[in-house]
């Protein structure tokens, strides 16, 4: 057992820790405020190939592996969450369901101009009444010959207005229940494609979540994912390596909150000497510390796991579960810690404790993260 990250990784893991201070530190407290996407800072994190990460540098990618998507999405995650939930869902979700499913055409025409960070892409799942519960999707794709009749409604899609391609569910013949779902790949400007308002959200408040509704929008034949009836798996292999996007998007917020928990400790005086010196102060540090290098093994584990090709089921789900709650309970020390100033924006861990919530909900709340890891450890 080897636990040390080669020259390669090092050199990510470095690149997107100076990203992250030069380009998204600033002005992330306003973006966060006034719920501005962060698109110079995006376009910037496309040009130095971090929005196609794993992505083979046929099809525009960078070639790299997941244990170096991991280290990026901590680093990007500690200072601006709204940030990493793009880089997230465009590497994750969008770029590698491509690679892994779609045809030389369909990798062609979206998958190379989104792998070089030109374009962005949004996954659509989520309904009003499928969120957990995904095979119910009440969204149709009703097969006409050529093409498919899209009608229905999807909730909360991260990228929602920015996105120019979709990766859409619908339920293509509903007596098949799951088998009879598709993925289509759906283009913003197809008529009868409609974003409806941006949501106003608790946290990663810079980007940009909306409800998409599709009214009589018809998709060409070619841009189903797979054979017919492979949607619902479609979904959830992608998921399974989302959800370790999304566990070291947990993690980076919850180091990023320890590092500034840290930095205050040892500058702020109280009873006549820094708070690191009082053992109340010491003892959080501790936990936080224990917590997110256990978050962090877990993360990179199934990162690992993955790059080896092995099966990351139970590894994902088991990171995302627990950096979720470690980001949850990392932030909120990290704010005890510092007290009044926790409180206010200027210290950014207020923006950290909010944007983490969202880590237990999307990609799968830590109730099915619970699920499959149950399924699996009790499978004979
Ligand atoms: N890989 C491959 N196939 C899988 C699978 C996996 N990981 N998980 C399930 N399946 C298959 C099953 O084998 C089964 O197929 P067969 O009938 O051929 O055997 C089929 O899918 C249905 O499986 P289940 O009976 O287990 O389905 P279920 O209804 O019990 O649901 C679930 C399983 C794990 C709860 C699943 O519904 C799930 O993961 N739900 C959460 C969905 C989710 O994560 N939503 C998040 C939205 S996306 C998002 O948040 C993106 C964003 O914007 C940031």
């Amino acid at each position: 057992m080897l636990f040390e990250l080669t020259e390669e990784q090092k050199m990510i893991q470095k690149a997107a820790r100076d990203f992250a201070q030069n380009e998204l530190l600033p002005g992330v407290i306003e973006r966060d405020e006034h719920q501005k996407f962060p698109a110079e800072q995006i376009k910037k994190l496309g040009e130095l190939g971090f929005l196609g990460m794993m992505v083979s540098p046929e099809y525009g990618g960078s070639g790299l592996d997941t244990v170096a998507y991991v280290l990026a999405m901590e680093e990007i995650s500690k200072v601006d969450a709204s940030a990493s939930v793009v880089m997230s869902v465009n590497n994750s979700l969008v770029c590698w369901g491509l690679e892994q499913y779609g045809n030389e055409e369909q990798k062609r025409k979206y998958l190379v101009p989104l792998a070089k960070g030109e374009i962005i892409g949004a996954f659509c799942l989520s309904e009003p009444e499928a969120g957990s519960d995904a095979t119910s999707q009440r969204t149709t794709a009703i097969d006409k010959g050529d093409h498919y009749l899209l009608n229905g409604t999807k909730n909360w899609i991260t990228n929602g207005s920015t996105a120019s391609v979709y990766l859409v569910m619908a339920q293509t013949d509903v007596s098949k229940g799951h088998k009879g779902i598709n993925c289509l790949i759906v283009e913003k400007g197809m008529p009868g494609f409609t974003v409806g308002p941006k949501e106003n959200k608790l946290g990663i408040r810079g980007s940009d979540t909306h409800s998409l509704m599709f009214t009589d929008v018809k998709v060409p034949k070619e841009n189903r994912i797979g054979e017919d009836g492979f949607g619902f798996k479609f979904a959830m292999k992608t998921l399974e390596g989302g959800r370790i996007g999304i566990a070291a998007q947990a993690l980076g917020i919850a180091s990023g909150a320890y590092e500034l928990a840290l930095k205050y400790s040892k500058e702020r005086k109280a009873f006549g000497k820094e708070i690191r010196h009082h053992q109340a102060i010491q003892f959080k540090l501790a936990d936080m510390a224990t917590q997110i290098e256990a978050a962090r093994l877990l993360c990179l584990k199934a990162a690992w796991l993955k790059d080896q090709h092995e099966s990351y089921t139970l590894a994902g789900s088991m990171a995302k579960l627990y950096a979720s709650k470690v980001a949850m309970d990392v932030t909120v020390e990290a704010v005890q810690v510092h007290g009044g100033y926790g409180y206010v924006k200027e210290f950014h861990v207020e923006r950290l404790m909010r944007d983490a919530k969202i880590t237990q909900i999307y990609e799968g709340t830590s109730e099915i993260q619970k699920i499959v890891i149950s399924r699996s450890v009790l499978a004979d």
